[in-house]
């Protein structure tokens, strides 16, 4: 069987958002940075919002964006943030929660992280536990695992860190519960992911760096304020990458994207998939790599997608197992467990949404295998209020004959407000 045919093409150049893990970390490190810092191209999406919030409630003034959407962060150096008056409320960004949770450990006041529903569900002790092995004293205030805690701060000592998780989050906290209580720290990862933080330290001058996978950040370091240009978020074109490759006749240009090899795992996987994307015009903003993406609508054969590409392709695996349900033969994800440890779980999220497009799809305890290709029937998607699962049901309409709805649309404001218009600006 071939995948249906709609008469809909994605043609044309867009610029996506800007990046939302850069985001994050500008603000956090721009506020503790000595001198400001200006950033360009920030994002409008709720999690960049929640940590601007945050950053904000702990002393730190940043501008709203102004008519060029120039944003400037006051750096008040790695001692002067303030107690906040009231508990810190990560929304729904596990980036917020963790990384913050590093800042504050090695603050000479106290502060109470929550978060919302979802996020109250995540784990927390995959920061928690390193932090206070370094010294920090991090208490559960309901459940242990989860949000709310509260972060007492004091001395963290120099340690050689091995984080059990492959993940940029707890990396992240490290480094910055580190540089904010100058004992810098050795680090190395069981399996290399998104490098934004220590990319962003370098830049700002405090002496990080990297040899043979070990990441250094040397005792008393201080980092300055910079320009950030942040370029487009790839996990927020990938949705506009798979529509293009997926819809006949497309071509479609994404510009100005952030292609850090960390991030890079669905594109790779496309490519091997038989998609035709090139990088193009790639060069170096701010120590990041960034490209224009250029897609053409492609045939597509299944593949199989684990190990050490996983951390890469992360966000990307709902999307992913879409895509899979329309090239031809099985595609295997497995090693991707922490998959269910996202907004939502997003194994038995990801089955079901393509269970309601007619799409099966075999789980396992951690991924899926999918074949096709297979008819993407309509039907009404539950995202659970997960922005990713929301966005592939958007991809999911464009490729179906009826109609999707999905419920709790609203969601996708967290990464990418404005995306259902956006791709339907590009539908030919
Ligand atoms: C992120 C890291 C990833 C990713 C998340 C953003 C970051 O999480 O899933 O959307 O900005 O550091 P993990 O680090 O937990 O894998």
């Amino acid at each position: 069987m071939h995948p249906q045919k709609t008469g809909r093409s994605l043609r044309g150049a867009i610029s996506v958002p800007g990046d939302k893990s850069i985001a994050h970390r500008a603000l956090m490190l721009g506020g503790i940075a000595e001198g400001d810092s200006v950033i360009h191209g920030m994002p409008l999406s709720g999690d960049v919002l929640t940590t601007r919030d945050c950053m904000r409630t702990l002393g730190v003034q940043i501008s709203d964006p102004d008519a060029d959407g120039r944003v400037v962060v006051e750096g008040r150096g790695t001692e002067g943030l303030k107690t906040p008056l009231a508990p810190l409320d990560c929304r729904n960004s596990g980036t917020t929660a963790r990384l913050l949770c590093g800042l504050l450990s090695a603050q000479r006041f106290s502060a109470t992280l929550d978060g919302d529903k979802s996020l109250r569900r995540r784990p927390m002790a995959r920061v928690v536990d390193p932090l206070r092995d370094m010294g920090a004293r991090i208490d559960y205030l309901a459940d242990t695992n989860r949000l709310p805690l509260r972060v007492e701060g004091g001395l963290l000592p120099f340690t050689l860190h091995k984080p059990e998780v492959a993940s940029a989050q707890v990396k992240s906290a490290l480094l910055l519960a580190s540089l904010a209580a100058g004992s810098g720290c050795r680090l190395l990862e069981p399996v290399q992911t998104r490098n934004h933080t220590e990319l962003m330290l370098a830049h700002m001058g405090s002496g990080l760096t990297l040899v043979d996978g070990i990441v250094e950040l040397p005792p008393g370091a201080r980092i300055s304020g910079r320009e950030f240009e942040l370029p487009g978020d790839i996990s927020s074109a990938s949705f506009l990458i798979a529509a293009a490759v997926l819809l006949p006749g497309s071509d479609l240009k994404c510009l100005n994207i952030g292609v850090n090899q960390g991030r890079l795992g669905f594109i790779d996987t496309l490519q091997e998939m038989g998609a035709d994307i090139t990088l193009e015009n790639q060069r170096f903003v701010g120590g990041e790599p960034v490209a224009d993406i250029h897609v053409r609508h492609s045939a597509l054969k299944g593949t199989t997608v684990r190990g050490s590409r996983i951390p890469r392709i992360i966000d990307e695996l709902p999307l992913l197992a879409l895509v899979a349900s329309q090239a031809a033969g099985s595609t295997l994800i497995r090693d991707a467990a922490e998959l269910r440890l996202k907004e939502s779980d997003r194994i038995e999220s990801t089955a079901a949404m393509l269970a309601a497009l007619g799409i099966s799809c075999e789980t396992h305890a951690d991924g899926f295998r999918i074949s096709g290709p297979q008819r993407v029937k309509g039907g009404r998607v539950d995202s659970r209020g997960d922005h990713r699962i929301a966005m592939s049901a958007v991809v999911a309409s464009l490729l179906s004959a009826d109609p999707v709805e999905t419920s709790d649309e609203e969601c996708i404001a967290v990464s990418y407000p404005g995306f259902r218009e956006e791709i339907m600006r590009l539908v030919d």
